[in-house]
């Protein structure tokens, strides 16, 4: 379920055990669930798995030297452990349970665990010998005495090759414990400027990761009889790039690909429609009924106004003449904006960012008000009759719109640079709603314990 970390800071440790890599997993976990994650290597963790995933997921820089002080000079393992609401130590090795037993801060996970008051969840993970052995099994017992909430380790193969009882608990299971340590607390810190830092300016190629995208792209095909349709002139090509760039800057993507020219960018979901119905059913899946919903659905197909009130089941043969009645099809980027945003009251949902495209001729005047009337959070806007841009082009001319009013003019750019500048808006939409919803957090935090203290 999303939401149930939500404006918590959540302080990840991770230790040298062959499981390490269990962790990045762990961190995409907590993060669904709504928290804001800062990660901390031990030396050894670092030979299992490096840091460059775990930042990118969690977009604050990792911890690795205990030693080391943050840029802007304060002491990063007690930042965490005055601002975190929950350490979890997943894996955690044998030697951090003896070191932490003991009070050992030989590095950053020990060092964060012993300066802080915050609930702490230990996952150990090691071979089943270790696990039994007396001093381990007195180290932990030693932890639970601290409070420390130790999720026991499950049998299984190990990587020794043997089987036995040390493997890492299940993930969802360690969410489990890390939920219920928070519970009825306090946020303790949502003041970013007080958290661990950000890291800088992300490049292109990482801004994205960890967030899902729902993309749609071509043109619909609304059938007239077996073998015709009303369909349009969209290549699918803008969508297509969409989805494209979204997959390079590590975003998970699923592609609703109506009729599209070439072949489908690799590594996407790919969900094929060819009618506009087929196409409402599809968003209602992935998007409104989704659970959790995606972060950003890029809405580039071009869906048909109209569609035969009745398809001929049999092929219609040559006549005099054929009148067609036609009817208006859903306006599909309203029905979505119109069910996700604002979320329903209490539902616990970010909603995603919504992009629309407009395609017009002659002028792009009646963008701003559909941005308006749709409720979208950015439309990019093209005058398809415009040289080099619209239908089959490889290249586009834009202007996206926001919903503060702005207008961003872009020069003639390629349908994939037009792409990355539209995903630059959507990174940057992502991050301020991540950061809106820590201050919601903490004023809904803020509030409960007042009820509370007043009662
Ligand atoms: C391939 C390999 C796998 C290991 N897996 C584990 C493990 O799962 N659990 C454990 O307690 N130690 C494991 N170790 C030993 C630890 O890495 C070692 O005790 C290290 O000092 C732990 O340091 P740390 O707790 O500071 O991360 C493993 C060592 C190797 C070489």
């Amino acid at each position: 379920m999303s939401g149930r970390l939500k404006g918590r800071l959540i302080g990840l440790g991770v230790t040298g055990s062959i499981a390490a890599y269990k962790a990045v997993e762990l961190l995409r976990l907590l993060t669904a669930a709504g928290a804001d994650v800062v990660v901390m290597l031990s030396p050894s963790a670092t030979r299992f798995v490096g840091p460059l995933s775990f930042a990118a997921l969690s977009r604050h820089p990792v911890e690795t030297e205990v030693l080391d002080l943050l840029p802007d000079g304060r002491i990063g393992h007690i930042v965490i452990a005055d601002s975190a609401d929950a350490i979890v130590v997943a894996p955690a090795t044998a030697h951090f349970l003896g070191a932490m037993a003991n009070g050992l801060a030989g590095d950053v996970v020990t060092a964060t665990c012993l300066a802080s008051s915050a609930p702490v969840v230990v996952a150990p993970a090691m071979d089943g010998d270790m696990w039994t052995h007396p001093a381990t099994v007195a180290n932990a017992a030693r932890l639970r005495e601290f409070g420390y909430h130790v999720v026991p380790p499950g049998a299984g193969p190990l990587a020794s090759g043997q089987s036995g009882t040390g493997r890492l608990a299940e993930l969802p299971s360690i969410v489990d414990v890390v939920v219920a340590a928070v519970a009825g607390r306090a946020i303790r810190q949502a003041d970013p400027a007080a958290r661990p830092p950000l890291a800088a300016d992300r490049p292109r190629e990482a801004d994205l990761v960890g967030r899902r995208m729902v993309g749609t792209a071509g043109g619909t095909r609304e059938p007239i009889d077996p073998v015709r349709f009303i369909g349009n002139r969209s290549s699918g090509k803008m969508g297509v790039a969409v989805a494209r760039a979204a997959l390079d800057r590590g975003a998970s993507v699923t592609l609703i690909a109506a009729a599209v020219e070439g072949a489908p960018p690799e590594g996407a979901h790919l969900v094929r429609v060819e009618t506009t119905a087929e196409l409402q059913a599809a968003l209602r899946r992935d998007v409104i009924d989704a659970d959790p919903p995606p972060d950003a659905l890029v809405m580039a197909a071009a869906v048909a106004d109209f569609t035969p009130l009745q398809p001929a089941d049999e092929k219609i043969h040559r006549g005099v003449s054929l009148t067609l009645e036609l009817v208006p099809t859903p306006d599909l980027l309203a029905e979505v904006a119109g069910t996700v945003n604002p979320p329903v009251a209490g539902a616990d949902r970010r909603p995603p960012v919504l992009v629309g495209f407009a395609a017009e001729t002659g002028g792009l005047e009646r963008a701003a008000e559909k941005l308006r009337a749709k409720g979208v959070d950015l439309l990019v806007a093209n005058d398809v009759a415009e040289a080099g841009s619209g239908f089959g082009t490889d290249t586009n001319r834009v202007v996206i719109l926001d919903r503060a009013g702005a207008q961003e003019a872009l020069p003639l750019l390629t349908k994939r640079e037009v792409a990355d500048r539209l995903l630059d808006r959507v990174a940057r939409a992502l991050d301020a709603r991540d950061a809106a919803g820590q201050t919601e957090a903490m004023q809904e935090s803020t509030k409960a314990r007042g009820a509370e203290v007043h009662r």
